[in-house]
């Protein structure tokens, strides 16, 4: 029984779990566990990777932390594709950057920006970092029948939570140059928030002809304040993670994938 190298599980482990939430924060790994329909498992627990097992719908299912940011999340895909997974939705949390949406809304992410560094490894930046059209429908489908307010758009997703998301609350207060008026930049093109994984989980998919998609909840609008109050991430998770367990449900019910 081999395991892989971070995450810690077997092919033996998984059970031929197919599906994959992934929350960038281990301590979601537990609630979004607790909501699958039969009593969920944990199966492993090494760095920021938390794994447990359960069932929707019948199949197995996975949730796996990613930790923040490209590299961390780059290895969960891969190592989780090594065992056999191959439908991933990134459960996150993100902050928003255009003026009508509300935190505790949820985004669905159709593309990315490519501001992180570890897609990069897996193709040329000229490669799109795109959803699959299959989790993006199935996402809008689970935040119609929750009835949570949701917005389908374009992400910017950056490597870092400071300079790369133009923020000046920081040890420097300094920005490089290339960032400098970016945000002004992103709502003018009608890019809708900023979070740090789904450009990883995007390229990572694609390149591997794999499917992903990222459902985020608003724990702040940047276009209001800078700090996320705690309060609010709690409803912007509870409200992602519904969405982001009927959308599993709705991919498990109607199956598309050959493999
Ligand atoms: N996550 C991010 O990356 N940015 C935010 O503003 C909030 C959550």
């Amino acid at each position: 029984m081999e395991s892989v190298y971070h995450l810690g599980l077997s092919r033996e482990m998984i059970k031929e779990a197919k599906f994959a939430f992934l929350p960038g924060d281990p301590q979601r790994v537990p609630k979004i566990a607790k909501t699958f329909d039969k009593n969920a498992i944990k199966l492993a627990y090494k760095r920021e990777f938390r794994t447990w097992l359960g069932k929707l719908k019948g199949k197995m299912v996975l949730a796996t932390s990613t930790g923040i940011g490209g590299p961390s999340t780059s290895i969960a895909v891969e190592e989780l594709a090594q065992l056999g997974v191959h439908t991933f939705i990134r459960v996150g949390t993100t902050g928003a950057i255009q003026k009508n949406i509300k935190v505790g809304d949820v985004i669905i992410t159709t593309g990315s920006l490519r501001f992180d560094g570890a897609s990069t490894h897996y193709a040329p930046i000229e490669y799109p970092a795109v959803a699959s059209y299959e989790v993006v429908s199935a996402l809008i489908h689970g935040a119609k029948t929750t009835g949570v307010d949701y917005h389908l758009g374009i992400t910017a997703s950056c490597g870092t939570f400071y300079p790369g998301q133009e923020r000046y609350d920081s040890f420097s207060g300094y920005v490089i140059r290339k960032f400098q008026g970016s945000l002004k930049e992103w709502q003018k093109l009608n890019v809708l928030n900023y979070e740090m994984e789904s450009s990883t989980i995007f390229v990572v998919c694609s390149t591997l002809g794999l499917r992903g998609g990222c459902i985020s909840g608003v724990v702040v609008n940047r276009t209001e304040q800078e700090k996320v109050k705690k309060e609010v991430v709690v409803l912007a998770e509870k409200n992602a993670t519904q969405i982001a367990i009927e959308a599993m449900r709705y991919l498990i019910q109607n199956r598309t994938l050959s493999h």
